[in-house]
């Protein structure tokens, strides 16, 4: 049985030639038992008439804003919650590029727009519009706002040129719709906990201790488990980057300190837990409660005392949960990582070289190498860090890569 069976769908259609092939998809998710709410655009309605998706539907179609000759208003708010999963299919580039601009002058934009739960895009056009730096710019904008884009084909187009952009075949847009669906379930009732980004370690109430570590990972991480369905505790040091997934509690903390307390105090009960941030070593022994003045001193001497390490102390109160460190190492790198994997009773160590130009703080890219107490050395290629994140995960999961 389908897992796509009683989950409601929106199925967007923009004008393009590939909306016959909707007619095909809306079949479908029908017979594999979702509902479908229809959403048109007013040029795809050229294409393709809303008889035939309402007969097939069963549910009127969505286009307007309101019925003109009663005034019925159409709340494309209620379809957002309303959906499990939006796929918009074709997608032109002219609603790609309103996707990804936020330009909502139709129902199926307004309606992307408050849609709460995942989007997958099946874009459908000319080889040359597809190409075009303006389309692969709003389709990156798209994928960084957590949109699925189900690729196009290469073959024979409407205008009878050869290329990539024809709409990926219904079977396959199906099918990405049963995988979304299969992953969300697949670390359902999993309890994670990641930690993220640097400590600053105060010195007086202006200056700090820090380092460069964005959280860029460690977010990345959070977001993937949440994803899968697992229920996710994100303890994040001080970061700028946004967060994309629902069903992730953040705990916002600044000193080590204060990050070993959050994770001792939600380690129990975990069953994963990712430990990527870039904890300050050190710490100024005291505070200063006032603004240190540089006046009447050449130099000054900070007395630093040792921060506590959240990874040797969770590893010492283990019981059977997975816990996962990261090294970043200059020199020795694998040996190191295997020491410290030891040390810190882990059961996986990430390690990320920073002599590699694609790995380390900042990068939305990293290239890293995981491994496993078991003995287990597994290399990756340099990927987004979302890319990775994924990586990371089927890893620890299943002990082996896809
Ligand atoms: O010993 P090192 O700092 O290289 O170890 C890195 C790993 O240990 C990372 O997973 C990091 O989050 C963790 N760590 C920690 N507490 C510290 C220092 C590092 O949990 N004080």
């Amino acid at each position: 049985m389908s897992n796509l069976k009683g989950k409601h769908i929106i199925l967007g259609i923009s004008g393009g030639i590939a909306a016959y092939k909707s007619v095909m998809l809306l079949r479908l998710l029908v017979k594999k038992g979702a509902e479908v709410q229809v959403v048109i655009t007013p040029n795809g309605k050229e294409f393709i008439t809303p008889v035939t998706l309402s007969s097939l539907s069963g549910k009127p179609v969505v286009s307007e804003f309101f019925t003109a000759n009663t005034g019925e208003w159409h709340s494309h708010v209620d379809l957002g919650i309303w959906a499990d999963l939006m796929i918009v299919a074709p997608a032109t580039a002219s609603t790609i590029g309103k996707m990804a601009n936020g330009i909502a002058d139709n129902m199926l934009i307004t309606t992307y727009l408050s849609a709460k739960e995942q989007v997958m895009v099946a874009p459908a056009m000319d080889l040359d519009m597809w190409r075009h730096p303006s389309t692969q710019r709003n389709i990156e904008t798209l994928r960084r706002d957590g949109v699925i884009i189900v690729e196009p084909e290469a073959g024979e187009l409407a205008s009878g040129l050869i290329g990539k952009g024809r709409m990926e075949e219904p079977e396959k847009i199906a099918e990405a719709a049963e995988r979304y669906f299969s992953r969300q379930e697949e670390l359902h009732g999993k309890k994670v906990l990641v930690t993220a980004g640097p400590t600053f370690e105060n010195i007086d109430p202006v200056r700090f201790i820090g380092n460069y570590s964005s959280g860029k990972m460690g977010f990345a991480i959070a977001e993937e488990f949440a994803e899968r369905g697992a229920d996710v505790v994100l303890i994040a040091g001080p970061v700028n980057v946004p967060l994309r997934a629902e069903g992730i509690r953040r705990i916002d903390v600044t000193s080590a300190r204060e990050m070993r307390d959050a994770c001792v105090s939600h380690f129990n009960d975990m069953d994963y837990v990712v430990l990527a941030a870039a904890v300050a070593d050190y710490a100024p022994a005291e505070v200063s409660d006032v603004k240190i003045k540089r006046e009447g001193t050449d130099g000054m001497t900070l007395h630093l005392v040792k921060n506590p390490d959240i990874a040797a102390t969770l590893g010492a109160l283990k019981k059977n949960q997975k816990l996962i460190g990261f090294a970043l190492e200059t020199d020795h790198e694998l040996e190191n990582a295997l020491h410290k994997l030891k040390k810190k009773n882990l059961d996986w160590i990430v390690l990320n070289s920073l002599r590699d130009p694609d790995a380390g703080f900042m990068k939305d890219t990293n290239k890293v190498t995981v491994v496993g107490a078991s003995g287990e050395v597994i290399d990756f290629p340099a990927k987004q860090k979302s890319e990775v994140a994924k990586d990371i995960i089927d890893v620890v999961v299943n002990g082996e890569t896809e």
